[in-house]
């Protein structure tokens, strides 16, 4: 097949996963509204930031990695919908504290005031404490997970190491303490790993967790798969900080830069960036091969995220 058919094909797969994307995320708009706090319970004014900053914008992408895993180790959306409401709990935990003053002070997040311009920075510190909390609720009691205890107990452990220091909050402490530093490409992935990588990694393996347990080399093939979408994803996200349309992103572009952040299109420029990630888009859907069919979803959603444009 030739260079343009092939990626009119790809195009309308990518097409056709963006409508199973929006389910899921409507999905997760019901699942994230019934856990969080009604915004008439005292204290009133956290529990309504904490749901203006949960609900209503972001792509969902982590809870589609959860679902899409699940369909390939053979599991419902019911059964690890908490599980994705935990993940991304945590997420936008860090998003509020990732655009506080003392760290991105960015005004404009998923189309909107930030949760600290829309409220204060107390409020937006409290919103990320409570957050992280309720993840972890979820995780041990949601009615939902029909996880046995050991299962909660390692799901939980899971997502702590994956939103701890060798994870999300080391990997902002590093990319907060290198600003303006020259950094190479190998530090600049290490970096990445942890504060992006990790809480997707999670994503991943944390669905295959609720299955009954897989075989090693499977479960190394959603390892890998999981490791390269991970390390893709925040490459693009630097990548579209400097290419990207701020009104599509719902942010502001050229931070970075402002910030002198150390990134991938800082450190090895535009093109050799790009093909890092086609390159690591390769790694993910080589991974999959032992799933076969199981992995579609997964399949989809990696080439649906090589093309976002937001
Ligand atoms: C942005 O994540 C922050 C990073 C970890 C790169 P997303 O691009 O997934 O943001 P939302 O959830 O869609 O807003
Ligand atoms: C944030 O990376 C990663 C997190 C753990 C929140 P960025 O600082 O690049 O994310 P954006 O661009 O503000 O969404
Ligand atoms: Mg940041
Ligand atoms: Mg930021
Ligand atoms: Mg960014």
């Amino acid at each position: 097949m030739n260079d343009s058919a092939d990626r009119r094909i790809l195009k309308e797969e990518v097409d056709d996963f963006g409508n199973q994307l929006e389910t899921w995320r409507l999905r997760m708009e019901t699942a994230l509204a019934a856990r969080l706090p009604r915004s008439d319970v005292v204290p009133a004014r956290l529990h309504e930031a904490m749901r203006y900053s949960v609900l209503g914008g972001g792509k969902r992408i982590r809870p589609a990695l959860v679902f899409a895993t699940a369909r390939a180790v053979g599991l419902s959306e019911d059964d690890v919908e908490a599980a994705a409401c935990a993940i991304e709990l945590v997420h936008v935990y860090s998003l509020v504290h990732d655009d506080l003053p003392a760290m991105d002070n960015d005004d404009l997040r998923r189309g909107r005031p930030t949760c600290h311009k829309a409220y204060d920075e107390a409020t937006a510190l409290l919103v990320g404490d409570a957050l992280q909390p309720l993840a972890f609720q979820l995780l041990a009691s949601d009615p939902k997970l029909p996880a046995s205890p050991a299962i909660r107990l390692r799901l939980i452990d899971m997502l702590a190491q994956a939103s701890g220091t060798l994870g999300m909050a080391g990997g902002q402490a590093i990319d907060l303490a290198v600003q303006g530093r020259r950094l190479d490409i190998t530090q600049v992935e290490d970096m990445h790993a942890r504060k992006t990588g990790a809480v997707i990694r999670a994503s991943v393996l944390m669905a295959a967790e609720c299955a009954p347990p897989l075989d090693p080399s499977l479960y190394g093939a959603l390892s890998r798969f999981a490791n390269a979408v991970g390390l893709a994803f925040q490459i693009q996200d630097d990548l579209l900080d400097v290419t990207g349309n701020a009104s599509m992103l719902g942010k502001a572009t050229g931070a970075d830069s402002e910030r002198a952040k150390p990134t991938h299109p800082a450190v090895i420029g535009i093109p050799a960036s790009q093909q890092r990630v086609r390159l690591l888009h390769n790694q993910a859907i080589h991974s999959l091969a032992p799933f076969g069919e199981r992995a579609e979803a997964l399949r989809s959603l990696a080439h649906w995220l090589l093309s976002r444009q937001y």
